[in-house]
């Protein structure tokens, strides 16, 4: 873990920040490409996870593509220099505006979460002159045993289209003119650690494309989504997510012929390589015993663990004490939630003192709001920290 190796540099700069492992970041692109590559599976980034140019200029050279999830997101990966032709935008409510920039931009495909999407995409293609070329996000039914709040794949989730919609308005979809169906979409949830359920997954895709097929659809692509997870627990033993076994599971049960098949990682590419680095601001301990650490981080920063009670391990980086506490490790917003954990263990603390609050890479800075008008966490990447 960085911020341990370089915590003397650290104590120099303003907190709270993001600290970005720019090699490790670096060393998880070579291992999707080079695992990906293998069978010429195409990967997008799903920009969502984190937005950040430095990161996202060095993504580029990877020569991965991006995923999307709003126009903005869309505008941005322009922007940044992605190829079109490599970008994918889903989202179950996309505005006109951002539907006519996709149009615009030509990008590789639009998945449609909706029939009625569908629809307006078609008569907003039609306006413009333009062929779209669209993915039919299908929601599969699966259940992806990851935390119920970032599953998206199951019958009742607001994602994708029901399988039984799409089979009643085959002809309506096919009647559509201004649209290609270039493929299938489906992204079953995030921070998947068991694997099989990507078994399942590709059964669903196998039996949704022959039956599509068989009713006229000519596909070109298979989008699986992303989802792969990360180790939360114990970071330092597994920094690089296992994109080979994924990748064996899909070369295995996905049956859909020499068609392309693509990913959308957002979490296992840069979750890892970030850091959210705070001060201890306070220690006090309450009428019923809790002890409390107070540190200049909030739930502006970070909102993972008060969204979704989500874990993140914490260490404290610069204490030199040899005893460990048991402490709750609270922000300073104005909200009881504003709790990054309860009970744990770190090295006896004091003001001061650096703590590192890891795998906060992904839905880190992206989810930061201002609340309290804190400012937005800034960041320090290790490339530059360690030339200084
Ligand atoms: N593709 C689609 C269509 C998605 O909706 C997502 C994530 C991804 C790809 C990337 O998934 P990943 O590889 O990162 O698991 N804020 C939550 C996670 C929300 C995920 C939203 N969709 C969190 O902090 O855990």
């Amino acid at each position: 873990m960085l911020s341990r190796k370089v915590a003397s540099q650290l104590k120099e700069i303003e907190t709270p920040f993001y600290l970005y492992d720019i090699n490790l970041l670096r060393q998880t692109l070579e291992s999707v490409v080079y695992e990906s590559n293998k069978y010429n599976y195409k990967v997008h980034y799903a920009i969502k996870a984190n937005n950040d140019d430095y990161l996202l200029s060095i993504i580029k050279e990877y020569g991965i593509g991006i995923d999307c999830a709003s126009g903005n997101e869309v505008r941005k990966a322009i922007e940044m220099g992605f190829d079109p032709k490599t970008v994918v935008y889903a989202g179950v409510g996309k505005k006109d505006k951002e539907i006519r920039y996709a149009l615009e931009q030509e990008i590789l495909a639009i998945n449609c979460e909706s029939i009625e999407e569908l629809q307006v995409v078609d008569a907003l293609a039609a306006q413009m002159g333009k062929k779209a070329d669209v993915g039919l996000r299908v929601n599969p039914d699966i259940d992806p045993k990851t935390n119920h709040c970032i599953d998206t794949g199951q019958a009742d989730s607001k994602f994708g289209i029901s399988y039984d919609e799409i089979l009643e308005n085959v002809e309506l979809i096919q009647s559509l003119k201004n649209i290609n169906i270039i493929g299938i979409h489906i992204h079953i949830g995030s921070q998947i650690r068991e694997l099989h359920v990507f078994e399942n997954m590709c059964n669903k895709a196998n039996a949704i494309v022959e039956k599509l097929e068989s009713l006229g659809f000519s596909f070109r692509m298979v989008d699986v989504g992303g989802g792969l997870g990360i180790n939360y627990d114990v970071p330092e033993n597994e920094p690089i997510p296992n994109f080979a076994s994924l990748f064996a599971i899909v070369r295995e049960y996905l049956n859909v012929g020499d068609k392309e098949v693509h990913f959308e990682f957002g979490r296992s590419i840069v979750g890892e390589c970030g850091e959210l680095i705070a001060s201890v601001l306070f220690n006090k301990t309450t009428a019923t015993g809790r002890r409390l650490l107070i540190i200049d981080a909030s739930m502006t920063e970070l909102i993972r663990p008060m969204l979704y009670g989500s874990y993140h391990n914490i260490e404290n980086i610069t204490s030199e004490e040899e005893v460990f506490k048991k402490y709750t490790v609270v922000g300073t917003a104005c909200e009881s939630t504003d709790v990054f954990d309860e009970n744990i263990s770190l090295k006896k603390s004091k003001r001061g003192d650096l703590l590192a609050i890891k795998s906060a890479g992904a839905y880190g800075r992206s989810m930061a709001s201002e609340y309290n008008m804190h400012e937005l966490p800034k960041a320090v990447y290790s490339d530059q920290l360690l030339t200084k």
